[in-house]
């Protein structure tokens, strides 16, 4: 019998798993340092949770089960629910605005291709409690401050930034009724990854006629703030709506402020999947490429109301980490990452093995990452076995002193036992 992981999961072996640790160390030194605290919520919750608001989109991929005393339960496909849940909860003393990160482990029934798993990890960040799209501009800086750090710039990646109030607008002008909106979204959801014919096919499915298609490609075609406002100036349909029109020029003034408009474009394609958005919404993907979005986000104001508690403005987004690495991958960013060992420590003559478990002993208990072989062996062989693991130095110990061999540069100095003891990394290159 042979065992194999289920589809779309990984095993993440050390050479693996020392990526995903540095993604994970990554959004967590950015959260923190952008003033975000850290939570984490159950890894599954009741099932009505993720049905109530999020769309039948993630509602159909849901991993639900029964348990033994007939709750109906699913793994989280998402945090944002269990976010809300737990604000609301304690709503009343909170201090607000909440900005909080969480670095959750997800799980959806999707069919596994390239950039999309059955399990995968998603950075969120979230603020709760500012109505100001100042909110929204912050989220976006925070996102682009984690692929800023990894290395991407603002040729590799954009944020596409999409408004639904506007989108709505559009599709209520055009004449769709108000029940299919979020069937008819879902189709908008997918445009951009579809080419125009398959579009075209699924919006006849759904019911649009070729007058509303061509009004939305004429709306979804507007690429900066001016064309924006001048289409709304243009169309009385959307006089209802020049708040929203200003809430996107505010944005992008404050995007421009914090210095990433160069990361950033205006892109009415963006709709977002999820059914709970409610005003600016956005992507981030690779420039020029269609695979799926490596972020998504933006406000939703009623989510916290719709799950039982007040009505708090409320906008974030999530970041996985599946399209994230092929996007490192294409663009060289991976780093290499190396194990952290500081000194291999070797023996050095016949008998000098109690030495070297003494050293080893001492180094780690100064926090120094000391290895050591577990076969007696040459000093010749045990120094490739130092290089193999990347060390910076080894340590060639005898009775009373030892030999400091600088890996990167080859230099060696004599040292005295109790004089490497007080000071062992003295005059070393830095970690490989
Ligand atoms: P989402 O668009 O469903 O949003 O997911 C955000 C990101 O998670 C995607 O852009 C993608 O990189 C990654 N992702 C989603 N599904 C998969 C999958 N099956 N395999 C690999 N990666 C995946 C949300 O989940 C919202 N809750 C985000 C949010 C937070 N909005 C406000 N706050």
């Amino acid at each position: 019998m042979k065992f194999i992981p289920v589809k779309g999961t990984r095993d993440f072996y050390p050479e693996s798993m020392r990526l995903r640790n540095w993604i994970t160390e990554t959004w967590r030194r950015v959260s923190l340092r952008n003033g975000f605290e850290e939570y984490d919520a159950p890894i599954f919750e009741y099932l009505d949770l993720f049905t109530v608001k999020s769309g039948h989109e993630i509602a159909e991929q849901l991993f639900s089960f029964t348990d033994r005393g007939g709750r109906n339960l699913a793994i989280r496909p998402e945090i944002t629910p269990s976010l809300a849940r737990m604000i609301n909860a304690k709503i009343n003393s909170l201090p607000r605005p909440v900005k909080w990160f969480s670095l959750p482990r997800l799980c959806r029934a999707e069919n596994p291709q390239k950039g999309r798993l059955r399990e995968f990890f998603q950075w969120n960040i979230d603020i709760i409690g500012v109505e100001s799209e100042l909110a929204d501009a912050e989220c976006i800086l925070v996102a682009v401050d984690a692929l800023r750090e990894m290395g991407l710039g603002a040729d590799d990646v954009e944020v596409r930034i999409g408004s639904r109030p506007l989108t709505m607008a559009m599709l209520k002008a055009a004449g769709v009724p108000p029940e299919s909106f979020e069937e008819v979204l879902g189709v908008l959801d997918n445009r951009p990854k579809i080419s125009e014919k398959e579009f075209q096919d699924l919006a006849t499915k759904v019911g649009l006629d070729g007058k509303q298609i061509d009004a939305i490609r004429v709306f979804q075609d507007v690429s900066d703030i001016e064309a924006l406002e001048a289409l709304a100036k243009g169309e009385k349909h959307f006089s209802g709506c020049q708040k929203d029109v200003d809430r996107i020029s505010m944005l992008w003034r404050q995007l421009e402020d914090f210095g990433i408009a160069d990361y950033c474009g205006l892109d009415m394609r963006v709709v977002r999947g999820l059914a709970y958005y409610t005003g600016i919404v956005y992507e981030v993907f690779g420039r020029g490429e269609s695979l799926r979005a490596v972020a998504g986000g933006g406000r939703y104001d009623n989510l916290l109301e719709l799950l039982g508690g007040p009505k708090i403005a409320a906008t974030g987004f999530g970041m996985g980490d599946v399209v994230l690495e092929i996007l490192l991958r294409e663009k060289s960013c991976v780093p290499d990452l190396g194990r952290p060992v500081d000194l291999f420590v070797i023996d050095g003559e016949d008998g000098a093995m109690p030495v070297v478990t003494a050293v080893v002993g001492r180094l780690r208990a100064a926090g120094v990452a000391a290895e050591f072989s577990y076969k007696r062996q040459g000093v010749g062989k045990q120094l490739k076995e130092a290089n193999r693991q990347g060390a910076r130095a080894a340590a060639i110990v005898r009775a009373d002193n030892v030999t400091v061999k600088d890996m990167a540069t080859g230099r060696q100095q004599d040292r005295r036992l109790d004089e490497f003891l007080a000071d062992p990394l003295a005059g070393l290159s830095d970690r490989r």
